[in-house]
């Protein structure tokens, strides 16, 4: 069986949008594989309770308890590991990871962002859009590499900006386009991978 580990940071609506395809696409019967786990760095994210309904192991690791990235990582990695993960997939987790996290999951750990990437990495992509007078927007999955927010591109759709659009208003179109890429970019991957 192979086992895909969620992390978050919050609402987990991507992780929710996975799990449920999950179950609707029968990913167990064609590809061997379920979500085992979804891991938060935060106690108070809104999609543990999520997972936890769906009867999915959860976990937190919080960043605050640890004096650097290099030990939180470890805690998380240890945490990660405990699922013998065959894919971790990072669903709104809002930390940056070192790249002794990043090289122990190369080819396996896969990102959404909410831009269309190589523009706008980091954070607050839907302001910084719209700023920048971009008439479309978008989302991007990728693999995950020591570099913030690049790496091979997986898969990425458009959505248009329009002219009274506001951060929120961006993001809310940018989201509902997430809820269907990220499922179907981790189909392919296991399809590819069997
Ligand atoms: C999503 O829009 C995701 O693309 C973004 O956070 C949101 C999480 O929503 N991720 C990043 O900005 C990563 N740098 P969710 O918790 O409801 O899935």
């Amino acid at each position: 069986m192979k086992n895909i580990v969620i992390l978050i940071s919050g609402g987990g609506s991507n992780m929710a949008a996975i799990v449920r395809a999950a179950e609707h696409e029968r990913w167990a019967a064609r590809f061997d594989a379920r979500v085992a786990a979804v891991i938060s760095n935060k106690a108070d994210a809104a999609g543990l309770a999520l997972a936890r309904e769906r009867g999915i192991a959860t976990a937190v690791v919080p960043h605050r308890d640890f004096a650097n990235r290099e030990d939180f990582d470890r805690a998380l990695a240890a945490a990660v590991d405990a699922h013998a993960p065959a894919l971790v997939v990072l669903a709104g987790f809002m930390r940056i990871l070192t790249p002794g996290f990043v090289g122990r999951y190369a080819g396996r750990l896969i990102n959404i962002h909410p831009s269309l990437l190589p523009a706008f990495p980091g954070l607050n992509t839907h302001q910084r859009a719209i700023d920048a007078g971009c008439k479309v927007a978008g989302l991007t999955v990728h693999q995950v590499t020591a570099e913030l927010d690049h790496g091979p591109i997986l898969a990425q759709a458009v959505v248009p900006v329009f002219a009274d659009d506001t951060a929120t208003s961006l993001a809310e179109r940018v989201l509902v386009h997430e809820h269907r890429v990220y499922p179907a970019a981790i189909a392919a991957w296991l399809g590819e991978t069997k």
